[in-house]
């Protein structure tokens, strides 16, 4: 859990904003919560001095070593972004020819993540290859005597959620970008992910990108939505918004302590679509402690009463206790759901 400059600032970023949000983090009660990584994404670099070192912009990152030690010190942890190839996706220096050097650079300069972005490496090597290419750098952070947590992104190229913890991956994007409108993060969040379940577990994730909540590009039950089926997931949750400047709503959306526990589960057991009917689809979690997430969710553009029984979802009994997360109180547990779910919006529960 975290935050990502990419999804609202791309290529407009530098040290005292970075500094900005990892304070905000803090401030906003974030970190209470459990986001606790400030990631640097693409735009950092400059080229490299006469010793091949990556050396960052000067003029917008004048120390990265100074930077990591105020993330540091407020508890945080900082990441940063390259790529395989010898350019990133936004043309700037990439780690081709200097995977081993780069790793150690990171880890010097006190790096606790990194995002390793396939972009011009696709002209260099075939899709065969990208196992390896990715397993080079696996094995340069290990080796790079810090622990730097490895987040692969190529787009869900090769099967990556098959061989993507064998390359040392903690996590791995799974489709192209995600963007600020329901039509993408509908197609990612609910048509992208099916059947990915079984390549998911601790220290492993799949990644289906990266929050767009805030970013104001749709409605407060879409991010609602948005959110809860990326804690179902067992998705990284990566705000991508301005923290400075959030309203209530979206606080109370990145910030729901009982939608995170479904995310943050220890048993990291990713849901799996238990129902559909149309528009309609329910989705469910097994949890630690033998409850289960269950969001109900409705594609549709208008509100729909949906029905459905506890078997239909999985569930071997009628719950003896049912808690809405959102709403955030238990409600009567009755022989079977039934509930009028606003168009693109969710009722998540858990159930006991
Ligand atoms: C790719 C990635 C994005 C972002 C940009 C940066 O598109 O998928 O998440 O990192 O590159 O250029």
């Amino acid at each position: 859990m975290g935050w990502n400059s990419w999804n609202k600032f791309g290529c407009g970023i530098d040290d005292a904003m970075i500094r900005e949000m990892a304070g905000t983090l803090v401030s906003s009660g974030m970190k209470a919560v459990g986001y606790e990584f400030i990631n640097i994404d693409d735009c950092w670099q400059s080229g490299r001095d006469k010793n091949g070192m990556i050396q960052p912009d000067a003029k917008r990152f004048p120390g990265m070593k100074a930077l990591a030690d105020y993330v540091h010190g407020k508890g945080l942890k900082l990441g940063i972004y390259s790529s395989p190839g010898p350019k990133t996706c936004a043309g700037f220096e990439g780690s081709y020819g200097h995977e081993e050097q780069d790793a150690r650079t990171y880890a010097d300069w006190g790096i606790d993540l990194l995002k390793y972005d396939w972009c011009s490496a696709g002209k260099l090597y075939k899709p065969e290859q990208m196992h390896s290419v990715y397993q080079k750098m696996g094995a340069a952070l290990q080796a790079a005597g810090r622990p730097i947590f490895y987040s692969i992104c190529q787009y869900g190229l090769a099967e990556v959620w098959k061989w993507g913890a064998q390359a040392g991956g903690n996590l791995w994007r799974t489709t192209t970008d995600i963007g600020d409108n329901w039509n993408r993060m509908e197609e990612i969040g609910f048509d992208r992910q099916l059947h990915l379940a079984p390549y998911a577990g601790p220290g492993h994730w799949n990644d289906p990108d990266m929050l767009e909540v805030g970013n104001g590009g749709m409605s407060v039950e879409e991010y609602r939505t948005h959110m809860s089926l990326w804690s179902l997931l067992a998705a990284p949750l990566l705000a991508g918004n301005d923290l400075r400047n959030m309203s209530r709503d979206v606080k109370s959306i990145l910030m729901n302590p009982e939608v995170i526990a479904i995310d943050q589960d220890p048993l990291g057991n990713e849901a799996t679509r238990a129902w559909k009917r149309g528009a309609a689809e329910v989705w469910s979690r097994p949890l630690q402690d033998g409850s289960v997430a269950l969001g109900v969710f409705n594609r549709g553009d208008t509100a729909h009463e949906i029905q459905f029984n506890w078997a239909d979802a999985g569930l071997h009994r009628t719950p003896a206790r049912i808690r809405d997360l959102w709403l955030r109180k238990d409600i009567v547990p009755v022989s079977s759901f039934s509930g009028e779910v606003p168009g693109h919006g969710v009722v998540l529960l858990r159930t006991w």
